[in-house]
């Protein structure tokens, strides 16, 4: 893996599905204090990550975001509400984590704060200066570049794509060029791409530096919302390798909207599916809540360190989906043992039953131990030709479970 870093997924706590532009340096260390207090830190819980917002606003009316831009040197300046941004890295460092934020290749972010267009050598120094540990870097308003549109029109950041499509040495430019400053620079920067999926960016993520990168739209609290980014995984799959792995967004779990703070709408058999087919998918898990509104069953939800360790296998393969039985889809991920972990992910609205015997294609032979991952308990010793493993998938539902081969 050469000189890469985070060579299993990341993991921890994003500002934006709770906070979003109400995020304040306050906020974040009180995040970050309740990865520490509830024990998330010891499942292996450790980025907090600054989403957008941290930065001044072109055009806000709320003071906390008034204020330069820039500093007369060019320096990205933060705004009122995070003022000393070394000082809440020393914070979270202090506490035994790390810390991330945000900025956009455009010369705004997507809620229309300074971007770092003209300024990525400048934003990249500051950003090492003061003790970052993640980037996370939005298209946004880049393609208001592309279209020749002023940089100083403030209609600039409501231009997200590029009319007309463009080419793929234009989609990877502005990625390349921060994330060359970001090598650059004398400490580790994880550096995660988020363009939404365009222009298949797990072929090129790797080439400019890119630690994770985003393989769909933004997702939201819903059911469908989980579905659909979940089925549009399968293509990016084959890209995900230690140091490089695809981002199908936030965890939508626990208390999240902004101006509306609510329990997550999905159900508890959603948010086990949810949470399994993250650790399948060996995604960046970021956790989208409140922290200082997590209840007991999200707790439960993100401290099983069985799943956990699905996702964190240091063989960092991402499951394929092998065999779908009408709206149940069969996942498999090999793990670095030789075992494997299978995800019976039940798409449907009714409850599936399958026999063992009927799962042909999971590439499992011999005798196998399974493993119930999510209830941590061994069930069964089976031979495929000999025994039926009945498995019932709850609708919207998970079964995960890992075989093990036996001597
Ligand atoms: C985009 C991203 C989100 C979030 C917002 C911030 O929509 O996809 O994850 O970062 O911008 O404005």
């Amino acid at each position: 893996c050469g000189d890469k870093i985070a060579l299993t997924p990341p993991m921890g706590w994003n500002s934006w599905n709770c906070f979003a532009g109400e995020v304040s340096a306050e906020k974040v260390k009180r995040a970050a204090e309740v990865m520490v207090k509830t024990g998330l830190v010891n499942h292996g819980w450790n980025y907090v990550n600054i989403d957008d917002f941290w930065q001044n606003h072109r055009d806000s009316k709320d003071p906390s975001l008034q204020g330069k831009l820039r500093d007369e040197g060019g320096n990205i300046v933060p705004n009122k509400r995070f003022g000393d941004m070394k000082g809440l890295a020393d914070y979270v460092h202090g506490l035994g984590l790390k810390i991330g934020l945000y900025s956009s290749p455009g010369p705004w972010t997507c809620g229309g704060c300074a971007g770092s267009y003209g300024y990525e050598k400048k934003d990249a120094e500051s950003y090492a200066k003061w003790g970052f540990d993640y980037l996370k870097y939005d298209w946004c308003s880049y393609g208001g570049v592309l279209n020749g549109i002023p940089d100083n029109d403030p209609y600039k950041v409501s231009v997200i794509s590029y009319e007309g499509g463009y080419q793929l040495s234009t989609a990877v430019k502005p990625f390349k060029i921060m994330g060359d400053y970001l090598r650059q620079q004398p400490r580790d920067i994880v550096f995660s791409l988020c363009q939404y999926g365009m222009s298949d960016v797990w072929k090129w993520g790797d080439s400019v530096g890119g630690t994770t990168w985003r393989t769909t739209n933004d997702i939201t609290d819903t059911w469908p919302s989980v579905k659909s980014i979940a089925l549009a995984q399968d293509q990016s799959a084959a890209w995900a390798k230690p140091g490089n792995w695809n981002d199908p967004d936030m965890l939508v779990v626990g208390t999240v909207g902004w101006g509306s703070p609510h329990p997550t709408m999905l159900k508890p058999d959603e948010q086990y599916l949810h949470f399994s087919l993250w650790s399948l998918f060996s995604a960046p898990l970021l956790i989208g809540c409140d922290m200082e509104k997590l209840d007991a069953f999200t707790l439960n939800l993100l401290t099983n360190d069985e799943v956990i360790a699905v996702n964190q296998d240091a063989l960092g393969k991402q499951a394929t989906c092998v065999q779908t039985i009408g709206d149940l889809r069969i996942y498999v991920k090999e793990l670095e043992d030789g075992s494997r972990a299978v995800g019976f992910c039940n798409f449907g609205l009714e409850k599936v039953d399958i026999p063992y015997k009927d799962l042909k294609k999971l590439g499992i032979s011999g005798k196998q131990k399974v493993r119930d991952l999510w209830r941590q308990k061994d069930i069964a010793t089976i031979h495929e030709d000999k025994e039926t493993l009945s498995v019932k998938v709850p609708m919207h539902g998970v079964v995960l479970y890992k075989f093990t081969p036996v001597k």
